[in-house]
């Protein structure tokens, strides 16, 4: 697959342009051989020797998905959580580790207790100041700083080029969760990271019916060459069928995303004057620090995250999300179903999720009948 020219849209829509040279298939086959026939010299001339390492059916998703990133190399995973640890996992034990206080709970929860009793000394801080990430960084001994961007489930941002510039300063790579922004928002690589993460389950398949993980690097080097010896030794690959699914999801990405964008802002701007919403969080709304920093190194939209704070506590947050009817009471984001959840209950104790939040994930039905469907069960739960 060569380099065309194309737009990344563009790139995405086509799977790459990609043909199958014998039968002309527009559409990749799924390979689901698990090992190759070795040469009669005894080599591997195919390069391929056991699927436990990788599979021709994900050599498109992989493609594709550093093309969009503006990567070298990108691996998929057997989920977001096996893709974000590996580069943990890559570090020895005593290296030290910057990551946010606002992050994705589980990943969070992981480095707090296995990545800590592993060896590894992790700092959380306020990843919105870069100020906070400099001060915690131990130069020589950080080897990673973590970002995600913007967080879950209040949505905060950070300066990625600035963190990079810190993190480098003091030898240590930038790694960027990247699930929320899509590289249809942002490409971390192109603002300094070294590697980019996605819960590949969520807006990349965008259909809700896989779990997967991505990694796209900026460098094919002897890092990236230990985090695809951690996939292929720890097996944390991803089924053939479901990287096939991968793919044909990331054909839709751009007016998936393009569209939740627009339709998170309008409800976003709606919903920041209802009578029952003490506080809108999402980064399209400014004026205010993250905004800012998010107008720069985003383009096209502030995503399709949002989370309303809900007057009347954690009571009035369950009860209205009891009484919607379009959205669906789940977990997860990023899929073409919007989503609602009462975020605090799902992160458990010692979370710093507001317990009167309610997350919203934007899909792609109708945005009047979102804010409709929202709009009654907050009235109605007002009057419970
Ligand atoms: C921002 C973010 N990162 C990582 C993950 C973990 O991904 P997975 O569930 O695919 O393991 C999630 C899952 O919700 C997520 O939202």
């Amino acid at each position: 697959m060569k380099d065309t020219g194309f737009s990344a849209a563009s790139l995405a829509a086509q799977a790459m342009g990609w043909i199958d040279p014998v039968t002309r298939a527009v559409v990749p086959p799924i390979h689901m051989a698990s090992t190759y026939q070795r040469d009669e010299d005894n080599g591997y001339s195919s390069g391929r020797i056991y699927a436990r390492a990788d599979n021709p059916s994900f050599d498109h998703a992989e493609a594709t998905l550093a093309a969009l990133e503006g990567g070298v190399k990108a691996l998929i995973f057997s989920s977001g959580m096996s893709a974000a640890s590996a580069c943990f996992l890559a570090l020895s034990p005593g290296d030290h580790v910057v990551a946010p206080k606002v992050m994705y709970w589980a990943l969070r929860n992981w480095l707090a207790t296995f990545a800590t009793h592993w060896g590894l000394a992790v700092d959380f801080v306020d990843a919105e100041s870069t100020d906070a990430i400099a001060a915690a960084m131990r130069p020589g001994a950080t080897k990673i700083v973590w970002l995600e961007t913007p967080a879950n489930p209040t949505w905060v941002v950070s300066d990625i080029a600035a963190a990079a510039d810190i993190a480098h300063r003091a030898g240590a790579l930038l790694g960027v969760d990247s699930t929320v922004a899509t590289p249809v928002l942002t490409r971390p690589l192109e603002l300094g990271a070294d590697i980019v993460m996605h819960s590949a389950t969520k807006y990349l398949n965008g259909h809700s019916d896989i779990i997967a993980g991505a990694l796209v690097g900026a460098r094919d080097d002897a890092h990236w060459a230990k985090l695809r010896a951690i996939r292929s030794q720890l097996g944390t690959i991803l089924g053939q069928t479901e990287a096939w699914l991968l793919m044909r999801g990331m054909r839709t990405l751009f007016p998936r995303v393009q569209w939740a964008c627009r339709s998170a802002q309008s409800l976003a701007e709606r919903f920041a004057s209802h009578p029952m919403v003490a506080e809108v969080l999402y980064p399209g709304l400014g004026p205010s620090a993250g905004h800012t920093v998010a107008a720069r190194q985003r383009k096209g939209g502030f995503g399709g995250m949002l989370s309303d704070r809900v007057k009347g506590g954690e009571r009035a947050a369950i009860a209205t999300a009891a009484r919607v009817g379009l959205w669906k009471r789940a977990t997860s984001l990023g899929g073409v179903e919007s989503l609602i959840e009462h975020r605090a209950s799902i992160e458990g104790p010692g979370t710093p999720c507001p317990p009167d939040l309610l997350r919203l994930s934007v899909g792609i039905e109708d945005s009047d009948d979102l804010y409709n469907d929202l709009d009654q069960a907050l009235r109605r739960a007002d009057n419970s």
